[in-house]
């Protein structure tokens, strides 16, 4: 896929567009916002009063995939910062399309007017680009196609940090298809704050992703202990386990750009159970970007190990710091936003 260069910054489209210094500052932001929330519900007010806005901002969610997480999240931090949400890409509703004739050109030269920052989800892997390309406003790739899903896995870092501590002192497992979108800006991203120890799971017999397979080799030279394993047991030893379904083919999962139908279960070595997990005695913090198929068992739920739902509750302070700063106009200046062209491994 060609990428776009990244003149000023302006765009989240890849964790290739994020530094350790920005990542620094949107845990700064992310965790003033969670601070600020928890004071309010003891009944304390903030320390210092919100900032006074002339007008709130309007951010339009442009999704051709089906989202609750990212769409709703997205709407719901505006909200909590005081702005406001369109959803501009309703094929149902909207005049874009093919029924219609009207161009993805004219439909965000037109959104764009009505609109201050953009969150596009697709199934097709150059569509956020194709819109950052297109418009002035800031971009935030909310999921393309089988590339990338950066602000997701600045929400898992987050909670990571938020559950465990100090991501460099921890033991990571991702159980995960290689190819998987969530799990390559995961790894992607853990580069800026390598682990003591990252353990990919997976099927023996399926290459992995290049782009996984070269975000490893980064963590390596890094100094993490790198490991690949093919059965879940064997990430029970783990700080974390960040599971989800292995060959996203077979389920037609979105993060290779179709919807999700699970019509076939996870086999057995790639499932989390309780009994798994009580058996062996764990700790590990299970992580899941959820929706969650049949690779995370309902039974797991009633575990301290169950991280995910705290997780979906810390994307909210997560996303809110993503959107102040892009609102701000402050430029990501990771190396994709240095390069021009190519992902650059940092
Ligand atoms: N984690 C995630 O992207 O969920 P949605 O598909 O519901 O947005």
């Amino acid at each position: 896929m060609q990428r776009p260069n990244y003149p000023s910054g302006k765009d989240l489209l890849s964790a290739d567009a994020i530094s350790r210094f920005d990542l620094d500052d949107i845990f700064e932001r992310a965790e003033r916002h969670l601070r600020e929330e928890e004071q309010e519900k003891a009944g304390i007010l903030p320390e210092q009063p919100p900032v006074y806005r002339r007008r709130p901002k309007v951010i339009a969610t442009l999704f051709d995939q089906r989202s609750t997480r990212t769409r709703l999240g997205f709407q719901s931090a505006a909200a909590r910062l005081g702005h406001q949400s369109i959803d501009a890409y309703d094929t149902d509703r909207s005049r874009l399309g093919t029924s219609t004739g009207e161009s993805i050109e004219d439909h965000v030269h037109t959104v764009e007017l009505y609109s201050d920052l953009l969150v596009v989800r697709s199934h097709l892997e150059d569509m956020p680009y194709r819109v950052s390309r297109l418009s002035y406003l800031p971009v935030i790739n909310a999921g393309n196609g089988a590339d990338e899903h950066p602000s997701q896995a600045l929400i898992d870092l987050f909670a990571i940090r938020q559950m465990r501590g100090e991501i460099e002192k921890l033991t990571i497992a991702l159980s995960s298809d290689t190819r998987a979108r969530f799990a390559i800006s995961f790894v992607k991203m853990l580069r800026l704050t390598p682990p003591k120890r990252f353990t990919l799971c997976c099927l023996p017999d399926v290459p992995i992703n290049p782009a996984m397979r070269e975000a490893m080799t980064v963590l390596a030279g890094l100094g993490t202990e790198i490991g690949i394993v093919h059965d879940v047991r064997q990430t029970l030893g783990h700080d974390i386990l960040s599971i989800q379904m292995q060959d996203m083919s077979k389920f037609a999962h979105a993060s290779l750009g179709n919807e999700a139908v699970d019509k076939e279960k996870e086999t057995e070595p790639f499932t989390i159970t309780a009994q798994k997990i009580l058996e062996a005695r764990s700790d590990t913090l299970i992580l899941n970007p959820l929706p969650r198929f049949s690779e995370l068992d309902t039974s797991c739920d009633s575990l301290p190990n169950a991280g995910y739902f705290r997780q979906v509750q810390l994307s909210v302070p997560m996303r809110m710091a993503i959107l102040e700063r892009m609102l701000l106009g402050i430029p990501w200046t990771g190396q994709a936003a240095a390069a021009s062209g190519s992902p650059a491994a940092p």
